[in-house]
């Protein structure tokens, strides 16, 4: 497959649902008028018959693109199964148990896992861990981080203020994130816990909305190093950067620690928080999903991910194409007029920084019209998130529209 513009995006079909949704519903954060039908490998086909290559993976949700087979197989094996959607903290299911063992084969020892829906279900969960062992005391988060938009996981994003205004907040106190280890506040959670009775530190390792920030390595191990110190539970949130990728299952894995909580969705296709068996509330009832802690047919097809992201290797081909889009891009910006300023990242999550949000914003609109789906992070930054499964030549296909984007802008 390939790219293909046959009418000028977007054509009268998505014209007409644009029209109607636009008529009835929320204006969320639509960023240009897409509207998905159908898709196969890396590509996204729309309503008009346009064909577009992915570099969002619907960020990161689609970890093995568009009618994979063995996707495809589960869900034709559910395609006679009515009971799909259960109250599944009150039943139990095969499906529940297959992926909670799945997960726990691939996260730390002496973990357990508790299946829920959504990112921001599993960073609430993860924090009523904390709470419940650590009393109702602030929690700390990173200065453009990102945990989700139900206002408890809302407290601790801190990406943009339109997300915020007005609504009102658990007690928190920020900290820095740091992406250099020379940053002059690295040990500033020293102090913080030196001086102050908190519930826990909660932190991605790679900022997603934020916009595709790293991590700095001993920035990580600090805030490992003092939360044990002073027995805080440490939350990583693997939402975004988890499961495979960054070229490992968890990107914490790149920096030499472990977390005491976990937070996963996205690429799972439900929400799981995970936790030392320490941490485990024990009573009955103090945790519980929104509803039913995701259908079957999700939690069977976010085990099949994980069984196909390890028979076919997928963590060594983000790494690997990883590191080739990441030479490719920090060429682009050498060749780009001074238009990109930075290319970072881990494995397959990537972000392009552009000198101006005008600049970013005209890039994603007009790699939208020449068949390239990209999606903004943080101020000035796109992601480039593809499938885990995308090849060279497909690689090649994106970066040369990009150049071609880089002519019009
Ligand atoms: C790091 C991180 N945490 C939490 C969330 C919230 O996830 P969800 O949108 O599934 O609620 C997101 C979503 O983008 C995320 O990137």
């Amino acid at each position: 497959m390939k790219h293909k513009i046959v009418v000028e995006p977007p054509g009268q079909n998505a014209r007409t649902i644009i029209d109607t949704m636009s008529r009835n519903c929320y204006n969320s954060t639509f960023v240009y008028p897409l509207v998905i039908e159908d898709g196969e490998g890396c590509y996204i086909k729309d309503v008009d018959g346009n064909v577009y290559l992915d570099f969002t993976s619907n960020i990161g949700s689609s970890p093995l693109g568009y009618k994979h087979p063995d996707v495809m197989d589960v869900l034709k094996e559910y395609s006679n199964t009515g009971v799909h959607k259960i109250a599944g903290q009150d039943f139990y299911c095969r499906e529940h148990a297959e992926l909670a063992e799945r997960l726990l084969s691939i996260v730390p020892k002496g973990f357990k896992a508790f299946l829920i829906n959504s990112g921001a279900e599993a960073v609430e969960n993860a924090i009523k861990i904390a709470y419940r062992r650590m009393g109702a005391l602030p929690g700390v988060s990173c200065i453009n981080a990102f945990h989700g938009r139900t206002l408890g996981a809302l407290t601790f994003t801190f990406s943009k203020p339109v997300q915020k205004s007005n609504f009102p907040e658990l007690p928190v106190k920020r900290i820095k994130f740091c992406s250099s280890d020379d940053d002059p506040e690295i040990d500033a959670v020293e102090n913080l816990l030196k001086e102050n009775k908190v519930a826990f530190i909660i932190t991605e390792i790679v900022q997603g909305e934020g916009g595709y920030n790293v991590a700095s390595k001993r920035f990580i191990k600090m805030l490992r190093e003092y939360t044990s110190k002073y027995g805080v539970p440490l939350i990583i949130d693997e939402v975004q950067s988890g499961m495979g990728r960054t070229g490992r299952w968890w990107a914490f894995e790149h920096y030499g620690v472990e977390p005491d909580i976990m937070a996963v969705a996205k690429a799972l296709q439900v929400g799981a928080t995970l936790y030392r068996r320490e941490l485990d509330p024990g009573q009955q009832g103090v945790l519980s999903s929104t509803w039913g802690g995701g259908s079957r047919i999700d939690l069977a097809v976010g085990a099949k991910i994980i069984d196909v992201i390890r028979r076919d290797n997928l963590l060594s081909n983000a790494e690997r194409i990883g590191g080739i889009i990441l030479k490719a891009l920090r060429d682009m910006a050498d060749d780009s007029n001074g238009k990109v300023v930075d290319v970072r990242g881990i494995g397959l999550m990537i972000g392009v920084e552009f000198i101006s949000k005008e600049v970013r914003d005209s890039f994603i609109i007009n790699a939208f019209k020449h068949g390239l789906l990209l999606l903004p992070a943080g101020i000035k930054v796109i992601r480039v998130i593809p499938p885990l499964i995308i090849r060279e030549d497909e690689v090649q296909e994106g970066v040369e529209l990009m150049y071609e984007v880089l002519k019009v802008i």
